[in-house]
């Protein structure tokens, strides 16, 4: 039926229909109010009738008849037999494993990253975001996820907080662009900004540490430096960046350095001192390890 018609058939129906809100016309409805009426449905989007008969929704239901025999009992019905599933956050775990493992170079891990299908932050996201900087540098920095400004660009920490993050390495020598013992290694636990930047949730991370696992073997880092406490959820399995930070620990079989993520520092600058004083300690530990 065209629109048209069925605003046609509708209209005697809301001229007899008592007001449902209070903003309501009173009754009766003008031809012309009806018509505005309905004009308001297809505003909101009803473009399409889906009955060919008019039905009034505002009637009052018929009341219920007195005395109904009580409904008989439904029997239970018999117990299904177990069956053993995987739950799809296991396949997708699995399926990572299988193709972190599989990937013998930096390279083949970057095109099975980027070709994963299961997680879903890659719809939202508009670019894959693998890593920058020199792989086999003595360092590799892990920090959460791209933000907007690193996923406009497919590089990682590029917007405030990498500039940051550059100035901070800089005093100590080191940087991304630089070779030999002062070059850096820079990826992320997570390859796809999470909308609105929010955290990722433990499905997201438990499918990309497979990933990242296998990242930090072929980049060969003789230290990890997880920034912020995804990170550190990410690879230690614990939070508390601020009794984590400037702690060493061990984690995938590397000296781990955790330290404030750079973001953080932006927002509490007072903070810059223990991040100064972690640098040095990352710095003294290179030098004499
Ligand atoms: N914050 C991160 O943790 N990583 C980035 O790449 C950018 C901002």
């Amino acid at each position: 039926m065209a629109l048209r018609a069925w605003v046609q058939a509708l209209t005697p129906l809301a001229l007899r229909r008592k007001p449902a809100y209070p903003w309501a016309m009173a009754d009766p409805l003008s031809p012309a109010d009806a018509l505005a009426l309905l004009e308001w449905q297809i505003e909101l989007g009803a473009d399409e009738a889906i009955g060919d008969a008019p039905v009034n929704r505002y009637e009052d239901p018929a009341a219920p008849p007195e005395n109904l025999p009580e409904p008989a009992p439904v029997a239970e019905p018999p117990p299904a037999p177990h069956v053993m599933r995987a739950p799809d956050g296991d396949v997708a775990v699995a399926e990572a494993r299988r193709l972190a493992a599989g990937a013998p170079d930096l390279a083949t891990l970057r095109q099975a990253m980027e070709a994963y299908p299961h997680c879903e932050l890659r719809h939202a996201a508009r670019n894959f975001v693998f890593s920058d900087g020199r792989p086999g540098a003595r360092v590799m920095i892990l920090g959460e996820a791209p933000g907007r400004d690193e996923d406009l660009q497919g590089k990682p920490f590029v917007g405030r907080a990498g500039q940051l993050l550059d100035k901070m390495f800089a005093a100590i020598g080191m940087g991304r662009a630089q070779d030999g013992d002062n070059a850096l290694y820079i990826a992320n636990i997570l390859p796809w900004r999470p909308p609105q930047n929010r955290d990722p949730t433990p499905a997201e991370m438990a499918m990309m540490l497979p990933f990242v696992k296998r990242h930090v073997e072929l980049a060969a880092p003789e230290v990890l430096v997880p920034m912020g406490n995804i990170s550190c959820q990410g690879i230690l399995g614990r939070r508390g960046i601020t009794r984590l930070r400037g702690q060493w620990t061990e984690a995938l079989g590397k000296p781990v350095l955790p330290m404030f993520h750079p973001a953080y520092l932006l927002r509490n600058p007072i903070m810059k001192r223990e991040a100064w004083g972690d640098l040095q300690e990352l710095r003294t530990r290179l030098r004499d390890g």
